[in-house]
């Protein structure tokens, strides 16, 4: 498996290449078997429908690697939370208080939405096995925003503010969260990932003393769970958008690989981490959906500012909707050295 090599410092002329959200609402197939199921939660749940949309993304791209089909809320559903994802909102839940953390299930949450686990199988049994299988969970902060704030939140100062002024109530809410998403994560290695992600998308715009308390802290505490559990496979962290807190994040939590978000300078951020550790990013989501020569140039500029070190091609976040199956597959053509057809 080309990834895990360069997950294992392995330096190569081609980078390995998957795309955040590759499976999803761009893809024709994945709407026809999405339309199949009312409820998106319903559908997480549903280990042969989201095993299928798994590996779609293999078949028509041949990506490098398959991401399990799942999400970062499902986790407040085993922890006793309410969760909805409702069309053109995005994902409701019932905004939490100090006495609903004191209220959390935290013994069996992982167990609770064990269906996953089973997709996971499901995906590695009909998977190529020069192709890696990607689990994930949502750090412990991002959950906690939304477990917070009841939806996503551009500046989430609500949850910020649970964090200044409730500060046990926060312990309490993240070790809540460590808890069941070590569980999680430690099942999905059993189940066959080989590599584990923890996506903290909402890392950004958080004071240094807050990113230690809120991000660092709880992130190593999980990877100290999964490796205590004698796991040992890789594990990638994606504090999106935090600067140079990310310096601290690669060097303090235990991860064997960051991804980058899109405003982060491959190189520079390369000469800031520990050394030889694998980098995976950034291409600009906004330039796959332009497409032409603007995509084009921004991988050029990916590939070069990323070389030297290893590297997992991929973007600074996820594939839009609205993005064009010929660009998605103009940049495998392009990273693989093959003719590609920028439209
Ligand atoms: O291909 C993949 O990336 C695998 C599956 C995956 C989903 N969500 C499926 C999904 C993964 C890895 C996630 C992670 C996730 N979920 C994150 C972290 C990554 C990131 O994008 O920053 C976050 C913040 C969420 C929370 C979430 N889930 C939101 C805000 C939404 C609604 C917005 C939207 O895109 O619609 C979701 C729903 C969701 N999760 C969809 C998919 C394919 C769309 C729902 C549908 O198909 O109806």
């Amino acid at each position: 498996m080309k990834l895990i090599d360069v997950l294992e410092g392995q330096i190569t002329e081609t980078p390995p290449i998957w795309m955040m959200r590759q499976a999803g609402r761009h893809l024709p197939e994945y709407l026809e078997i999405r339309a199949t199921c009312k409820n998106f939660i319903d559908f997480c749940f549903t280990p042969d429908k989201a095993a299928e949309v798994t590996l779609q993304p293999i078949r028509r791209y041949d990506m490098d690697a398959a991401i399990l089909f799942a999400d970062i809320l499902l986790i407040p559903i085993g922890l006793g939370r309410k969760v909805e994802f409702i069309k053109g909102t995005g994902p409701v839940l019932e905004p939490i208080d100090v006495e609903g953390v004191s209220k959390l299930t935290v013994n069996g949450a992982a167990e609770r939405v064990n269906s996953v686990w089973e997709t996971v199988e499901r995906v590695r049994a009909g998977l190529p096995k020069d192709k890696t299988l990607i689990g994930f969970a949502g750090g412990p902060w991002t959950v906690a925003t939304y477990m917070i704030e009841g939806k996503g939140s551009p500046t989430k100062e609500i949850a910020k503010r649970f964090a200044y002024e409730n500060p046990e109530a926060m312990e309490d809410l993240l070790s809540a969260l460590v808890e069941s998403t070590a569980d999680y994560l430690i099942g999905q290695a059993k189940a066959g990932a080989n590599v584990l992600k923890i996506f903290e998308s909402w890392a950004e715009g958080l004071a240094p003393d807050l990113f230690d308390r809120l991000v660092i802290n709880p992130t190593r505490d999980i990877i100290t769970k999964i490796r205590s559990a004698g796991i040992d496979v890789p594990i990638m962290g994606f504090p999106r958008g935090s600067g140079l807190n990310a310096i601290r994040y690669a060097h303090d939590t235990g991860i064997t690989a960051i991804a980058a978000g899109t405003q982060m300078p491959m190189d520079d951020f390369r000469a800031t981490l520990p050394e030889n550790m694998p980098v995976q990013g950034n291409l600009d989501p906004l330039a796959l959906r332009i497409g032409g020569t603007t995509l084009y140039r921004s991988v050029e500029s990916v590939l070069r500012d990323a070389a030297g070190g290893p590297h997992i091609f991929n973007l600074g976040h996820g594939v839009t909707p609205d993005v064009k199956i010929e660009n998605v597959q103009a940049v495998v053509d392009h990273i693989r050295g093959k003719e590609p057809n920028y439209v």
